[in-house]
């Protein structure tokens, strides 16, 4: 499975922050956005991903995540000229996936919590054939894509911010495919809004019967950063649940170490990059400590 992380647009809702510089590299508390939606394509295992963002800031995407390589993993650039949808991803992204199937994930959300790592494993399994998608419940759900369900809890009809919708489930910006994904997205027709819409993907495989739904329950903290007080409740959570437990939020270095992507002495080696500065004396430590009953690893 191949990812793609949705880092275009021009992010008008936060200017002036980002006038001069793409949204999804502003600072999160200790680290840039994109590294939160990175590190859950990462957690789901996948290790090829690539980067879709405007001409202008594509070469700073490039700058902060190189190649790839330091972390074993494999990064590709993507430029999207004007942005016209979610789904216009697949087709940007078709010649990458090679018929592959794919994770896409938008580069301003924030997934945190207990057992997620299994859900995502388990998305990527159900989309081997098919697709998955995820249903998060929220106070007002007419900004979002929502789900309605029938009396035996199945997912019955996706809306694209009704008026009126049918709960209060509503589906975040991640999302599993199998390899038809990029023929199906470049089958869309854009919407009234002038978008070819993930919710319009998400109905095809819906009709075809082969769209699975994960429901997050209230203990899941699921964040999106694309306004001023979004993005300051975003920072002030990261920085409460590390600053109690000590271990660093989708720490893409980390994480590529606790997979067994990189060994310790490169883990070390990154650490040591970062200069006298917390996050890189955080990896140095982590580098020499060694895994036990009581080490919580991450789930
Ligand atoms: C997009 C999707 C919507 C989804 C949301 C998640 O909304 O169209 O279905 O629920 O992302 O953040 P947009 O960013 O276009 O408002």
């Amino acid at each position: 499975m191949k990812g793609i992380i949705l880092a275009g647009g021009s992010a008008t809702r936060l200017y002036p922050l980002s006038k001069a510089v793409s949204k999804q590299l502003l600072p999160v508390y200790d680290k840039p956005m994109i590294y939160y939606p990175l590190s859950t394509l990462m957690l789901a295992g996948i290790r090829e991903v690539a980067v879709i963002s405007t001409p202008r800031d594509l070469p700073l995407y490039r700058e902060l995540l190189g190649t790839g390589e330091e972390l074993g993993m494999s990064f590709s650039y993507i430029v999207q000229e004007r942005p016209e949808g979610l789904a216009q991803a697949f087709v940007l992204a078709a010649g990458f996936l090679h018929g592959e199937p794919a994770c896409l994930i938008l580069g301003d959300n924030l997934f945190y919590g207990q057992g997620f790592t299994g859900m995502l494993e388990r998305a990527a399994a159900s989309a081997r054939q098919g697709a998955c998608i995820f249903g998060c419940y929220v106070k007002d759900p007419r900004a979002y894509g929502v789900l309605s369900f029938d009396a035996g809890g199945k997912v019955v009809a996706l809306d694209e911010k009704p008026e009126h919708p049918g709960s209060n489930y509503v589906v975040p910006g991640l999302y599993f495919y199998d390899g038809t994904v990029a023929g199906k997205a470049a089958s869309l027709q854009p919407s009234a809004r002038g978008e070819y819409e993930i919710t319009d993907l998400n109905r095809l495989y819906l009709a075809e019967g082969s769209l699975q739904v994960q429901l997050f329950g209230r203990g899941f903290a699921w964040l999106d950063m694309g306004t001023c007080d979004s993005l300051l409740e975003a920072a002030d959570f990261v920085a409460t649940i590390q600053n109690r437990q000590g271990f660093r939020m989708s720490c893409i270095e980390e994480i590529a170490w606790r997979k067994g992507w990189i060994d310790s002495d490169r883990l070390y080696r990154l650490g040591s990059c970062m200069g006298n500065t917390d996050y890189g004396r955080y990896l140095m430590e982590l580098s020499q400590t060694h895994f036990n009953l009581l080490s919580p690893h991450f789930s």
